[in-house]
């Protein structure tokens, strides 16, 4: 049976590589899993503990909430920023980790990143694994994906056009399928 997927991942550009990296996935991954894509961080405000209650959260929120919890697993696919990860997703993190049953705990977890340079978002990875740790998701640790010179893998229109980086995508999802039956 197919696994459904819950992806965070892009950024606030329209033109995000990170964006299109997620928009390949559904392609290179259609006979394993149904993906579906979360990357307008812009519908939740800059966390702030006075403006909700137990029983008032945003309600882009509760939806992210209720689709981390029904998912099979999570892919988050970031950029990375001043090494490090960037202030819209872990202000996404921040208030996911507030919700009641806190979603992720437990939740098999894999990530991807894509960068212009040559280490393609890899000190990123290793913050937003810290960050899991805290919230006890379940990470996977290989296969890993760093998509490096990220404006030579893709076409205009998005399509990821590098061979091997497919390949790594596809031994990533592979691995990630066996990960969350475990
Ligand atoms: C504020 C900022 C900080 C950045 N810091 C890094 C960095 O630490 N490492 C890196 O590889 N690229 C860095 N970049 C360049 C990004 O790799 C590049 O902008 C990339 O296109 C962002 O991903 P996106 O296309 O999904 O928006 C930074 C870009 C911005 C805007």
């Amino acid at each position: 049976m197919k696994k459904n997927i819950f992806i965070i991942g892009g950024s606030l550009r329209k033109k995000s590589y990170n964006k299109f990296l997620a928009s390949n996935l559904i392609e290179i991954g259609k006979n394993d899993f149904n993906f579906e894509i979360f990357s307008d961080f812009n519908l939740l405000p800059m966390y702030n503990t006075d403006d909700h209650s137990e029983n008032d959260w945003p309600s882009a929120l509760l939806e992210i909430g209720d689709k981390i919890k029904n998912a099979d697993g999570v892919i988050f696919i970031t950029p990375e920023y001043n090494f490090s990860v960037p202030g819209y997703l872990k202000n996404c993190i921040d208030w996911i980790s507030r919700l009641p049953n806190q979603p992720l705990d437990k939740k098999p977890v894999c990530i991807q990143s894509a960068s212009l340079g040559p280490l393609g978002g890899a000190r990123v990875q290793y913050h937003l694994r810290q960050i899991l740790v805290f919230l006890n998701a379940r990470v996977m640790n290989k296969n890993e994906i760093f998509v490096t010179f990220a404006k030579t893998k893709f076409d205009e229109t998005g399509k990821l056009i590098d061979e091997q980086t497919i390949n790594f995508i596809k031994d990533q999802l592979n691995g990630f399928k066996i990960f969350i039956n475990e």
